[in-house]
């Protein structure tokens, strides 16, 4: 399993200058998506934004071919932004002929470009991540986290596909000013083969993780791939469930 720690190595993920040498000096290599293609993810995806006409945000788009892909599935309306000038412009040209497409560079803990409330739904696949390799890594969660939470329509869905445990997860997104509903699912990485002798029974992927009262992974629950990669899927709570949750924890006080 990797910690923010581990994971950002001595690499400065969380530096705008890092993205934009790496983009420069991977220029010929084309596209690359971390850790998991769209085509793991449409399941879920198709899940949580069934609507082909839903505005998605895509934060930290980088040059990953994901936001294609949901075009060529029928996603019509897709924001692409990045802190990197350099993959936006790489991508503003690969893309100009794709409608369905905007590409806008933007650092992701300031996006008051945005009105309030602006998307349906907002999809990060290592971004978070980048930014806990930062310096000043806890605030720049919390800028970003919050930011999202202000550009979710009532009832959006905010889907984080990451390296990250719940351990180091959830206290960021756990929190009550965002009013998010979680739910956790654990894919392994591409590839992944469960070696023989191996006792565990091979879960689906698609089967959410019944998490315990305080957000974490169940001690008995058994991760076939060690190093997995975790869906969080935060749906920002409308005024109707925020009124039934809050009469329902009035209730439980007077009982
Ligand atoms: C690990 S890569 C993931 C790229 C892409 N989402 C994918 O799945 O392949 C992280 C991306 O986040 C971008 N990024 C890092 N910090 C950012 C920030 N503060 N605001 C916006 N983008 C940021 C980087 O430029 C990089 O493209």
């Amino acid at each position: 399993m990797f910690t923010d720690e581990s994971s950002c190595n001595s690499y400065n993920y969380g530096d705008a200058a890092y993205w934009d040498a790496r983009y420069v000096q991977d220029a010929e290599m084309g596209n690359f998506d971390w850790y998991q293609r769209y085509s793991d993810l449409r399941p879920f995806v198709r899940m949580y934004i069934p609507s082909s006409s839903s505005r998605v945000l895509m934060i930290g788009c980088g040059n990953a071919l994901m936001s294609e892909d949901m075009v060529k599935d029928g996603y019509e309306d897709i924001v692409n932004i990045d802190i990197s000038s350099i993959v936006i412009d790489m991508m503003r040209r690969k893309c100009k002929y794709i409608s369905q497409l905007k590409y806008m560079q933007m650092d992701v803990r300031d996006m008051s470009f945005f009105p309030d409330e602006s998307f349906d739904s907002i999809i990060d696949k290592g971004t978070l991540d980048s930014l806990m390799c930062g310096n000043d890594a806890p605030i720049s969660a919390a800028q970003m986290l919050g930011e999202v939470s202000r550009l979710l329509k009532p009832g959006g869905i905010y889907m984080m596909i990451t390296y990250g445990d719940p351990n180091i997860r959830m206290p960021h997104l756990n929190r009550p000013a965002y009013n998010w509903q979680i739910v956790l699912y654990v894919i392994p990485r591409p590839g992944f083969e469960k070696t023989n002798g191996s006792s565990s029974l091979m879960r689906s992927p698609l089967e959410p993780v019944q998490l315990t009262v305080e957000g974490m992974i169940p001690p008995n629950f058994v991760m076939d791939d060690p190093d997995s990669h975790f869906i969080y899927v935060c749906k920002k709570m409308d005024e109707t469930e925020l009124s039934s949750l809050l009469s329902y924890s009035f209730n439980a006080n007077l009982s």
